[in-house]
């Protein structure tokens, strides 16, 4: 992984010192609220509902496992709550819960860490007074939440198999990098129309959601065999979801800091400033279309001819941060591991189905064929989507430094993965794995969820989306019926901000407001652009919201409808979202509904004969 350098620690220890001394200063009463509130965002100290709410960004997804204890001891030390805030939020919360028709449930957990889709990591019961102790802890292994909040370019995204996957073109980590450093307090971009998110991948497959970015980034080759990217730019959810436009099939990839530099200035010189809802690069290129390909395409070309191209990089810069990114030396023995796969496999098919379905899941093929790439699930009973409590992060990094070399990387889907397993590792690493707790093999599965706080922790949400998650999450606990309905994409969002991707689920939840209520939409049949879900797509709702209770009931009516079709089609294995191409939405619609209505008959039948006794 990325061996950090004497700048890097430099640097961001010294941001910590200069955050502490805005911290005192605010306490002492020399700065005053509004003073101190862009300092603390710029350092990624929100405040949440109910409490500060710390961002911390995982540049590519890479994290080592001292990194993963430190933020261990982070969730353990000081995400905590005093006893009356929590049981303030707590009654609120149940409050909400009644309204809603839904059994009271402890949600507001304290002490745990959240991986986010953006390979980033949040924690939200930090007092504020403990921030600065944060940081310097955060700054002893490289970390901090520079640039995760605000109208800035926000950590820099991949694919969390960058530089292991079988269909890598070229590993996108060094690109990363080298625009992680370009962009980091670059003093043009400080102050954009809107916040800005770029994703880079090098594979052929996307599990980036590059098309759904502000810039994605595809390392591809062209005719003559060069490296280069192609350049997508205005992808975005919120109230427009918008796929990406590709504004460059080919950019050779020495020019690729001077050709975002154009994008960028050009959306800053644009973009929306009067409607922060219309300010997101999405809306500009929607707008203006091929005026905005040339003004960037005559930016690039002033910065190339007139500028001097300041940023183009050398061969030497490349593999200067490439050799950045050692990869771990890892001794196999070829034949006992060939011996060993292949026993693994036979054990895995006669003897274990639950090996069998965790090697099938879990485990992905690696560019070094003695290796594989393990996830660990994140989506457990119990647990929020994402969630990680201090004694899973000390867990997954023991595994990481018995497993994996000491490193882990952050998913798009909330989990972790272990990209340095030895095959011959497997089923030893699988015992620990599940003694763990991390082992359950539903990734891809219906409960391997994306979802946002939502209103159990957000300020911003229109309702809450982790109850919702854990209702279909204790539902479908059965894994012969999860094996059964293979793989499929539900993500779940509060509010139109769509931090939980509802528009690229193939299932998607959206927490609507309605005369101060909690109400869910539905939509049906988006992609992120993985292999699974094709071409990126929003999703289509699915006729009016539902109530929270009526949700569940309404996921399984869905799913119902998928194994008839699937039946009458006579393949069991169709996916989700295959069937649902292929016959269309309405009879997912007339389902949904149906489960609506009967279950709205039921409650007022029990209604009436409530008040007849
Ligand atoms: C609880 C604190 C959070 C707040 C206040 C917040 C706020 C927002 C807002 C206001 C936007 C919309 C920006 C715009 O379109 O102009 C947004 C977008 C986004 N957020 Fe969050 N967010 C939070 C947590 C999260 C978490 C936990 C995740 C991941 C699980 C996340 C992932 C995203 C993503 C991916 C987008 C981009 C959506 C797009 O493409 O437009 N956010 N967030
Ligand atoms: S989608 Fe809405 S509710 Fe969920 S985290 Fe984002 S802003 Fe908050």
């Amino acid at each position: 992984m990325y061996q950090y350098t004497d700048f890097d620690r430099q640097f961001v220890q010294l941001r910590a010192a200069q955050y502490r001394d805005q911290l005192e200063r605010w306490q002492a009463g020399k700065l005053s609220d509004d003073e101190f509130r862009p300092l603390r965002l710029q350092n990624g100290w929100y405040v949440q509902r109910y409490a500060p709410m710390l961002r911390i960004a995982v540049p590519y997804g890479e994290l080592s496992s001292a990194q993963l204890r430190v933020l261990a001891c982070i969730a353990r030390d000081y995400d905590a709550p005093d006893a009356a805030l929590l049981a303030d939020a707590q009654s609120r919360q149940d409050a909400l819960d009644t309204a809603a028709g839904s059994a009271p449930a402890a949600r507001l957990v304290k002490g745990v860490g959240h991986f986010t889709t953006r390979q980033n990591v949040q924690f939200n019961w930090i007092p504020l007074d403990k921030s600065a102790d944060v940081m310097d802890l955060l700054a002893s292994v490289n970390m901090h939440g520079i640039q995760t909040s605000g109208n800035c370019i926000r950590n820099i995204t991949s694919d969390e198999r960058a530089g292991i996957a079988v269909d890598e073109i070229a590993d996108p980590r060094p690109f990363c990098e080298i625009i992680r450093q370009w962009s980091t307090l670059h003093p043009e971009f400080a102050f954009l129309p809107r916040k800005f998110k770029i994703a880079v991948t090098g594979a052929l497959e996307d599990r980036a959601a590059t098309h759904w970015h502000d810039v994605g980034l595809h390392v591809v080759k062209n005719d003559a065999g060069e490296t280069g990217f192609r350049v997508l730019v205005g992808g975005g959810m919120g109230r427009t979801p918008v796929i990406a436009t590709t504004i460059r099939d080919f950019l050779p990839w020495a020019e690729i800091l001077n050709y975002l530099e154009a994008v960028v200035r050009v959306y800053n010189r644009w973009g929306r400033r009067d409607n922060m809802y219309k300010a997101r690069i999405k809306i500009l290129v929607k707008a203006e279309g091929q005026r905005y390909i040339d003004e960037v395409e005559a930016e690039y070309a002033q910065i190339l001819e007139h500028d001097g191209a300041p940023h183009t990089i050398t061969q030497a810069e490349l593999d200067r941060v490439s050799a950045s990114f050692v990869p771990p030396a890892l001794q196999c023995d070829r034949k006992s591991a060939d011996s060993k796969i292949a026993h693994i496999l036979r054990a895995a098919a006669e003897d274990d189905v639950e090996f069998g379905r965790w090697l099938q899941q879990n485990v992905a093929p690696h560019k070094n064929p003695d290796l594989r790439a393990v996830t660990l699930s994140f989506k457990r009973l119990g647990q929020s989507p994402g969630d990680a409590t201090a004694d899973q992060l000390e867990q997954a990094a023991e595994l990481a430094e018995q497993y994996s070399a000491g490193e882990v990387r952050v998913t798009h889907d909330q989990n972790l993965v272990l990209p340095w397993v030895r095959c011959d590792a497997l089923p030893e690493l699988w015992r620990a794995a599940r003694k763990a707790g991390f082992a359950r093999p539903n990734i891809r599965l219906l409960t391997d969820m994306i979802a946002c706080p939502g209103g159990d922790f957000c300020a911003l949400a229109n309702a809450r989306s982790l109850p919702i998650a854990s209702a279909i999450t204790a539902r479908y606990q059965d894994l012969d019926e999860l094996h059964d309905l293979g793989e499929i994409d539900l993500h779940i969002s509060g509010c139109i901000n769509s931090c939980g991707h509802h528009h690229s689920g193939h299932i998607g939840i959206l927490g609507v407001d309605k005369d101060g209520k909690e109400w869910y939409q539905v939509t049906l049949g988006g992609s992120d652009g993985s292999a699974l879900s094709g071409e990126p797509v929003p999703g289509k709702v699915v006729g009016p919201s539902f109530s929270a209770a009526e949700v569940p009931e309404v996921i399984e009516a869905l799913l119902d409808t998928y194994r008839q079709q699937r039946q009458q089609s006579g393949g069991r294995s169709e996916t989700f979202i295959a069937t649902l191409r292929r016959v269309g939405i309405e009879p997912f619609k007339t389902a949904a509904n149906s489960a609506r209505l009967e279950r709205r008959t039921a409650a007022s039948e029990a209604d009436r004969e409530e008040h007849s006794l």
